[in-house]
């Protein structure tokens, strides 16, 4: 019998009571089972009943309560769990007499009628989840792995990445456009913004600089007060933050001295995790960039052909894009650029050129030939059409741009007009690469293998660009969430 059938309730009005249902029922445990089963979604591992005396909880405590202290402690815990709707029903001033009528009979009750509290306790698990487990443990094994150089030496990515910072600057006036037809449609006292992929360096704080700059002066132009921006970096927690922490004081002071209080207050927060995953409440974000990022992808299986690589991007991008399409507000935008290549089974990577010198090292002897057999690089180019394909499949996403810029392998050094010859600017491409590319590959190939590896790299990376005529191909998309 449950304990809620008990009632003592002679004194009230009888229409009070009869138009009283308490919203409590104690299903059988076949009840629960049918539930589970009909519904389907779970595995049922284990359901166990447990009885007990009404009192027998009080008894274990062994607090040391006589048969009327057990009957008081009852009364009490019962009235601390039905107060609140018995006496909406019945009137608080009935309450006391209630439950002192309850704790006169409830022991006595529950030995005449054997009466016990039966508890259900049901263990179960999603069905399917082990799948998603384990992609879920192979996206962790990347994410430990991948990131770039850190700190500010000589072989960093801060130091190292000038390639990405020249991009960035061709792809400025898509993200003034962006963010100014943003900016005039929603008008956001607070613009947030998210930086995926931030890394740490030169590149990292300067979009943030930017977004501010273009908010900034837009808004002088429309005579409203600056607004704020709030800038959450993100990336995988391998980056290192700690430099961008630390550059953030000077960073606050550059700002402070060069734009002054014509421009809104910068906030800075970092933001540590896979933006394969939900990384911001829903409806947040008015804002989200990324560059040279979107190519990484969060996983890789074997057997390693294009085929299953492609299908690999598309899954991430798709997850990318939902992940993305909850975070932001409708009429939020997107700038996102991405090292593409202009057809899927594309030889011309440079990081096939890695492959190759990796390649030599086995055959030399140098490096095991199952390490590079058991190596798969999570890292796919894909083609204008291929991005197009799955932002329209997704659905979520006004597509506004997507334009490509060519370039040389080694143009963005000549452009950077810093005098290098030939050599110089192998040496310098080698060490680029290098910085984004060494955790991840000295975690399967050895530190040692490092040197070798892009020694060999620079001697052949332009010989190579030039014969097979590689450039980088870079997409640059804008995007708008629908809604
Ligand atoms: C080449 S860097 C680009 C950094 C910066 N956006 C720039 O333009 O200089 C790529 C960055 O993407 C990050 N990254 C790769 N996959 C990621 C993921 N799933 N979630 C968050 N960050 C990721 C890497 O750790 C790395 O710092």
């Amino acid at each position: 019998m449950d304990i809620f059938t008990y009632r003592g309730f002679p004194l009230c009005e009888s229409e009070k009571l009869d138009n009283f249902n308490l919203p409590n029922y104690a299903p059988t445990s076949e009840e629960v089972k049918k539930v589970i089963e009909v519904e389907g979604s779970f595995t049922l591992h284990k359901f166990e009943v447990f009885k007990m005396d009404w009192d027998s909880y009080i008894k274990k405590a062994n607090i040391g309560l006589g048969r009327q202290g057990r009957a008081t402690v009852i009364a009490t815990d019962i009235r601390a769990m039905g107060e609140p709707i018995l006496s909406s029903q019945f009137g608080e001033e009935a309450m006391d007499d209630l439950f002192q009528r309850f704790k006169a009979v409830v022991l006595d009750h529950m030995e005449a009628e054997k009466c016990e509290h039966i508890n259900l306790v049901i263990s179960l698990t999603k069905k399917g989840t082990y799948t998603i487990q384990k992609n879920r443990r192979k996206m962790v094994e990347i994410e430990k792995v991948l990131h770039m150089n850190g700190g500010d030496g000589n072989t960093s990515y801060a130091i190292n990445s000038l390639l990405q910072r020249t991009v960035a600057s061709m792809v400025k006036p898509i993200l003034e456009e962006g963010i100014e037809q943003l900016y005039i449609t929603l008008l956001p006292e607070c613009l947030k913004m998210a930086d995926l992929g931030c890394s740490t360096g030169f590149n990292t704080l300067s979009v943030v600089s930017d977004v501010l700059e273009i908010i900034g002066t837009k808004s002088k132009m429309l005579n409203l007060p600056p607004p704020s921006l709030q800038a959450f970096l993100n990336d995988l927690p391998g980056n290192d933050f700690n430099t961008i922490f630390r550059s953030l004081p000077s960073f606050y002071t550059k700002l402070e001295n060069e734009k002054g209080s014509s421009f809104g207050h910068c906030f800075i927060t970092t933001v540590a995790g896979s933006f394969y995953v939900r990384l911001f409440p829903s409806n947040s974000l008015h804002f989200v960039h990324s560059s040279y990022v979107l190519m990484w992808l969060s996983m890789t299986s074997p057997p390693a052909v294009v085929d299953a690589y492609l299908k690999q991007f598309e899954k991430d991008f798709t997850m990318f894009l939902k992940c993305r399409a909850e975070e932001l507000v409708p009429g939020g935008r997107m700038v996102l650029t991405i090292l593409g290549s202009i057809k899927s089974d594309d030889p011309l990577s440079i990081w096939e050129v890695v492959g190759l010198k990796l390649n030599d090292m086995v055959l030399e002897g140098l490096i095991e030939s199952e390490k590079l057999d058991n190596f798969n690089l999570p890292w796919f180019a894909p083609t204008s059409e291929e991005v197009k394909k799955v932002i329209e499949v997704e659905g979520s996403f006004t597509l506004h741009k997507c334009e490509v810029f060519k370039m040389d392998w080694d143009s963005y050094i000549k452009k950077a007009n810093i005098g290098l010859e030939r050599q110089g600017r192998a040496a310098k491409i080698a060490t680029d690469l290098r910085a984004v590319g060494e955790p991840i590959l000295s975690s399967q190939f050895g530190e040692e293998a490092m040197d070798d590896l892009f020694q060999r790299f620079k001697a052949v990376v332009l010989d190579h660009m030039e014969a097979e005529k590689c450039e980088h191909i870079n997409l640059v998309i804008s995007l708008t969430k629908k809604g």
